[in-house]
């Protein structure tokens, strides 16, 4: 049994909409390769994806919040891999800025997070989803929903 599927029946309601923003290098290769493997992955999992996350910014992330995404993540290359030479890193320093920005503003930082994986391991994507689910749910135990704030 998965972490997704012990989460309280309360909260997984409150989880429809996981916007994940997949590069199209080793982001998107992960996803495939997972469903090459027949591997599942939560159904509220909804992959964007992108040439490189280093097109992914704040005001992507937001539009994505303000039409109905519960949380907002980003997978691209691991480190020194991404195929526009630093993308994953701005994505990254965008990812951590927001997440100040998040706290100042009284929320969770737990609703944007940042994943690196490799293409030839589809493994990395479907634990990369588990850990958005298992974040958000937390997050939303103890603060509520960003929803619940707006
Ligand atoms: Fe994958 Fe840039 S191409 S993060």
């Amino acid at each position: 049994m998965s972490d997704c599927e012990t989460i309280d029946e309360n909260i997984r309601e409150k989880i429809q909409n996981l916007v994940v923003f997949m590069c199209n290098e080793c982001g998107q290769g992960s996803a495939n390769t997972a469903g090459v493997a027949r591997m599942a992955y939560d159904p509220a999992i909804r992959i964007i994806r992108v040439q490189c996350t280093g097109q992914v910014g704040p005001t992507q992330i937001m539009d994505a919040l303000n039409n109905g995404a519960d949380a907002v993540a980003c997978v691209g290359c691991c480190l020194g891999a991404c195929h526009f030479f630093n993308g994953n890193i701005l994505s990254m320093h965008r990812i951590k800025l927001m997440k100040k920005v998040f706290k100042e503003l009284g929320y969770s930082d737990q609703f944007v997070n940042q994943y690196t994986s490799r293409a030839a391991e589809g493994e990395t994507s479907v634990g990369d989803f588990e850990d958005i689910v298992e974040r958000l749910s937390n997050a939303i135990k103890e603060e509520g929903t960003i929803k619940d704030g707006c």
